[in-house]
Parts: structure tokens; sequence; C-alpha cells
């Protein structure tokens, strides 16, 4: 467990008291581990991610990750802000494909800021590729004394190609559909993204493969989120698709995440950061944590009665018309972090008591 930075330790409290709802429940032995990264962990130890937590990951079933990233880093060397820590932690442990679900929930149709009759029906997911792109490209810093800097996207076309195999699986478990995002009337390896997404969709004849311009992309989920599915995206489109992607929803408070090595195992975030601007009120909504812990032991263990439990759990206390700050259209009081978290758990071990 790495609660992280701002409200990461408040939404992964609450993920916790779930995963302990749930092993009771359910029988099994939970064993959590906590961990620090990004700014505490600078803090705490002079890095955003010391080797007591990287060798804490790396002998764990699975990660599940908070949020990091805090102002006061913001004039740190590159490879001490909060946001190297993740990056480097995602790298280490082999996570290349980022999975972001995102799908309305009929209560929830009121808290998304689009029209009933656009969003409805929508349920998509976003196969982001993590461990290559910009984010990692080289050359990449500060030249020209400082009067210029670089950043370099690079794709080796094995990079493209496990991470579509992802998506084209995936979408054979879906409506069969995949749709590649990219930059290609621009962009160098986004020409050789879509050449070798095509190669791969060659692999999977049932799969139908289109492309889209990632501008494009950006409006359509706007304004037909409904008709795309599986969107394969790189790392860079992934990161700005799925903020959008989770507001169409409803709220990035909601949104969970999976990041999968080639094993399938791997590290498990909310898709939201670390919100400094409302850490340590106690509104952040814990469900997107809470829903990534669900996928964790889907994941990770095969317990999909248990994670479903967990699902089923968030929607009936939304369903009760629970909301925090961020899922309120003003229609109501809006309850804390806490509340919203305990719910779940309440629900869950009285799912117990219903068996
Ligand atoms: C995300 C976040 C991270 C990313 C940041 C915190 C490094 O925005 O997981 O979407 O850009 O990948
Ligand atoms: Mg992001």
């Amino acid at each position: 467990m790495l609660p992280g930075d701002g409200v990461g330790p408040e939404v992964t409290k609450l993920a916790v008291e779930v995963l302990r709802s749930t092993a009771s429940v359910f029988n099994h032995e939970l064993n959590v581990e906590f961990y620090d990264i990004g700014w505490s962990a600078y803090e705490n130890y002079g890095s955003p991610l010391p080797d007591s937590t990287l060798n804490g990951c790396k002998s764990a079933d699975a990660v599940l990750l908070g949020a990091v990233g805090d102002p006061r880093a913001d004039e740190l060397a590159p490879d001490l802000r909060p946001e190297r820590g993740l990056l480097s932690l995602r790298k280490e442990l082999g996570c290349f494909a980022n999975i972001r679900p995102s799908r309305l929930l009929p209560c929830l149709s009121d808290a998304s800021p689009l029209s009933l009759e656009i969003v409805e029906n929508t349920d998509l997911v976003i196969v982001r590729e993590l461990a290559g792109g910009i984010y990692y490209g080289e050359p990449s810093g500060i030249v020209d004394n400082g009067d210029a800097a670089i950043d370099t996207m690079k794709y080796h076309r094995d990079e493209v190609a496990r991470i579509a195999r992802v998506a084209f699986d995936m979408a054979m478990n879906r409506t069969k559909k995949v749709t590649s995002v990219d930059k290609s009337n621009v962009l160098s390896s986004s020409r050789l993204w879509r050449n070798t997404v095509n190669e791969i969709a060659g692999e999977y004849p049932e799969v139908e493969c289109s492309h889209m311009f990632v501008d494009r992309a950006a409006m359509e989920l706007v304004m037909n989120p409904k008709d795309l599915d599986v969107l394969l995206t790189s790392n860079l489109f992934g990161d700005i698709l799925s903020d959008e992607a989770a507001a169409v929803v409803g709220s990035i408070g909601l949104l969970a995440s999976a990041s999968l090595n080639k094993d399938g195992g791997g590290m498990f975030e909310p898709v939201h950061g670390s919100a400094p601007d409302i850490a340590g009120s106690g509104t952040a909504n814990p469900l997107a944590a809470i829903l990534s812990a669900a996928m964790l032991l889907r994941q990770t263990y095969s317990l999909e009665l248990e994670a479903r439990t967990i699902e089923d759990s968030v929607e009936s206390v939304l369903e009760k018309g629970l909301r925090t700050p961020d899922l309120d259209r003003g229609t109501g009081p809006t309850v804390g972090t806490e509340t919203m978290g305990s719910a779940v758990s309440h629900h869950i071990l009285e799912s117990q008591i219903a068996k």
C-alpha cells in the first residue's frame, strides 16, 4: 500500500477498510504493508522512490497506490519530483498496460456534465501504453543554457505490439471493437504506431479495428461516448483522454485503473491525482481507490465474487444517493470521504448477514 501524497492517504485508508471488510466476509487473510512514495517519501528519505519502497513492492503480490504530487515539489530537480517516483516504479514493476474503464452507472447519469441522451450506455475502456513514449524518451531535459527544453516521443514496434495485443484481447471479451488513437497525420511515432496496430489487428480477424486522430477522439468522447468501446492509446494521449473519459461518466473521483505487467499483475491506482486543493479537508471521493482495490482482487487473485461484491456495494451506496462533493450537481447534501467509504464497507459486511 502506497498512500502517497495529498488526498492519497485519505482515500487509500478507506480502500484498506473495504479490503478488510471483504477479507472478513470471505474468510481471507489480508496482509497489508505501507510504504512511502512521492513527496512524502522525498521528505522522509530524500527520494520519491526509496529502495525500501521498491523492494516492498517487488515482494508484494500487488500494489495499491493513492496518488503522488505536491506543489512544494515544483522547484525540485526532475529526478526528485514525486511523479518521477511513480514513473520509476511503473517501469521497475514492468507495468506497461494501463487499463482505465469508464462506465456510466445509471444512478449517476445526473452527475455527468453531458445530457443523458449523450452519455447513457457509455461503457468504454482506455488501454493506455504505460512504459514508453514521451514519458520516458531520451533525450529529455533543459538545453541551450536554459532557453529550450526537449522531450522525446519514441516508440519501438515491440512496445506498440504488446499493448495492442492487450487491447485486442480485451475487445474479444467485449464488443470486438478497437479504436486506436494516434496523431499519424503529424507524428512519425504515430505512423509506426498505426502500422503496428494494423499488423496486430491481422491476428484478430474477428475484431473491428479503426483509427482516430487524438484531437478527433477528444471530441468523440464528449459527442458520442457510447460509440466507443476499447480505446488503444499511447502513454501521453491515454493520460489526457482518461481524465476526459472520467468526467464524462460523472467524476474523476470514480475512476479506477490497473497497471499490468506481462504476467497480468502489478499496480492498481485511481486515475485521479493528489488534489492538493482539497487534501486534508476530508471531502475527497474514495470510490476510485476502492474500485481500484476491487480490480486488484480480480486481477491478482482471480477473486471475481469478492471484486463484484465491492463493485456492487459501491453502486448500491450511490443508488442510495450518497454523493461526495465531486459528484454533486447541486441536488443535495454531500458526504465526506469517511462516510462514503464506510458506507461501502458496511454494505459489504451486511452482504455477509444476507448470505
Ligand atoms: C495518471 C497521472 C500520472 C501520469 C502522473 C501523476 C505521473 O496523471 O496516472 O494519469 O501522468 O501517468
Ligand atoms: Mg493523469
